[in-house]
């Protein structure tokens, strides 16, 4: 049987559509293996900026050189643009996968390995969202699934799962590439969405991620059955055996009342929201095409934090789009502070081909740019911090997801070190031995990490109560509340 490799760039929905492709290669009595010793190599590409474009350009190279006989695949984003013009450079390329193709992979993969000297591409978008089998049901008595990519980490893979429920986008923001490379938004239907989710419920996964380039816009294209996104929201909280419900990423201005309602009802809905600003200056906001202003982002902020007032937003946020003034710049600075965000995603503006901004003047020096980044990380660094701080004292759930890695007495090497603390570590090591060192995530997706007598048989995928008894730079201590 044929062997295989994914690489994957860019968001959650390439994630996840790379570990559906590991499935369904796996179904079919395919190996997963090094990307050396592969017969076929998957790629899976983001155009969102031009450095994970770069990037992909550069790992077809680095193919060419570490194995020259495996067959590529490229899809997602980049292969949507580029479409056939990778063949041009790239002979090892055979398959060209679009957004929508990317429900061909299996067939295509088949193909190929039958009679390598064919070349296959699928571009065209469709009209209704691309619905696919899970395959969930052939790994049953399975442990852990494929998961498409052998450099991610497999953290979360058996505990947590992503559920499409659209594909595509129509906002055009100036700046963005994703509604050229996804196409329109179609949105996915109720029933098909829910069968979905309760297969994972079903394998114990009890914390899900519903996923969309617009999230709560779902609906909005007039998929078969109307549905609203809040209506979506109550059915999946209804399911059995769901702990934890996440959206991403939702759109400032289409979360409307209901939805805010929504996480005052569903305890179920996790107090986190990623809510992406981009900019904090009114100005920016209006050339950017988002369709809000500072003030209806505030707004909106408040209503979430009446609704649940133990909510926290992350973000992501662009510096030195065409025409950014420092005046503007200092807004966005303004608006992270007054919204708290505990996290953020940043980047410089990049200019992307046939998007509105990449033609308007006023491009903003690099330098300039950098030096904003630089500014906004800081803050950021700040908030977070404080933030972790924050949850020390605080009792709190925590999902169980990895074994994670302790000091051994016997691995110290430290010569320096004084007799006393050697009669700790080699105390903490005894009692360590009868403990297991978790690490997991709170409802809020801080990582935290716990030691837990192994008498109590937790395994992961388990949601043990939890005190937060320190904060360290990136992540928190607990202590196991035994109630
Ligand atoms: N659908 C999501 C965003 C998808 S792209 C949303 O609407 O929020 C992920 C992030 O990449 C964006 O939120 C934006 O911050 C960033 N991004 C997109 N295009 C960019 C560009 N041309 N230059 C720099 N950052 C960009
Ligand atoms: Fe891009 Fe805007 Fe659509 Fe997000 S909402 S994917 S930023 S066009
Ligand atoms: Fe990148 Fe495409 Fe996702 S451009 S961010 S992989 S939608």
């Amino acid at each position: 049987m044929p062997s295989f490799h994914c690489i994957t760039y860019g968001c959650q929905m390439n994630v996840n559509d790379s570990a559906w492709v590991a499935r369904s290669l796996v179904r079919m009595g395919w190996v997963e293996c090094e990307m050396e010793k592969a017969d076929f190599i998957f790629i899976n590409t983001c155009s969102v900026r031009e450095k994970p474009q770069h990037k992909v350009l550069s790992m077809l190279g680095i193919i060419r050189d570490v194995n020259p006989q495996a067959s590529v695949a490229v899809a997602g984003c980049v292969a949507q643009q580029m479409g056939e013009k990778l063949w041009e450079k790239n002979a090892h390329v055979r398959l060209v996968l679009g957004s929508d193709g990317i429900i061909h992979a299996p067939e295509a993969f088949e193909k190929i390995a039958k009679n390598p000297k064919l070349r296959l591409s699928y571009l065209k978008f469709t009209k209704e969202f691309p619905d696919r089998i899970s395959e969930l049901s052939f790994f049953k008595n399975v442990d852990s699934l494929p998961i498409g990519t052998l450099e991610q980490t497999t953290k979360g893979n058996d505990t947590r799962a992503f559920v499409n429920i659209m594909q595509g986008c129509n906002n055009f923001c100036a700046y963005c590439i994703v509604p050229y490379t996804r196409g329109r938004q179609k949105s996915r239907s109720i029933q098909s969405i829910l069968d979905e989710c309760q297969e994972w419920l079903d394998r114990g996964i009890c914390d899900l991620t519903l996923l969309g380039q617009n999230v709560n816009a779902y609906g909005k294209d007039n998929a078969g059955d109307n549905p609203h996104f809040t209506d979506l929201l109550y059915k999946v909280a209804e399911l059995n055996g769901l702990k934890r419900l996440h959206i991403v990423t939702p759109h400032p201005r289409d979360f409307c009342d209901d939805t805010v309602n929504a996480y005052k009802n569903l305890t179920v809905l996790a107090p986190r929201i990623h809510l992406p600003l981009q900019a904090g200056s009114n100005a920016v906001l209006e050339k950017m095409g988002r369709g809000y202003t500072n003030k209806d982002f505030m707004n909106l902020v408040d209503k979430l934090r009446k609704a649940r007032p133990d909510i926290a937003l992350s973000t992501d946020l662009i510096v030195g789009f065409p025409g950014e003034t420092e005046e503007d710049f200092q807004e966005t600075l303004r608006i992270m502070k007054e919204a708290n965000f505990i996290a953020s995603f940043s980047f410089v503006y990049s200019d992307r081909p046939g998007t509105k901004a990449s033609k308007m003047p006023d491009k903003i020096d690099a330098k300039i740019g950098l030096d904003r980044l630089n500014r906004l990380m800081s803050l950021q660094n700040d908030l977070s911090d404080a933030w972790l701080k924050s949850r020390v004292g605080v009792e709190t759930d925590v999902l169980l997801e990895a074994v994670s890695a302790r000091p051994k007495y016997s691995e110290v090497t430290d010569h320096n070190i004084s007799i006393e603390q050697v009669k700790n570590l080699s105390q903490q090591t005894e009692e360590l031995t009868n403990h297991t060192s978790w690490q997991g995530h709170d409802s809020w997706g801080n990582t935290v990490n716990l030691i837990i007598p192994n008498t109590l048989n937790y395994k992961a995928g388990d949601i043990v109560p939890t005190k937060i008894v320190t904060a360290k730079k990136h992540s928190l201590l607990g202590e196991l509340l035994i109630k």
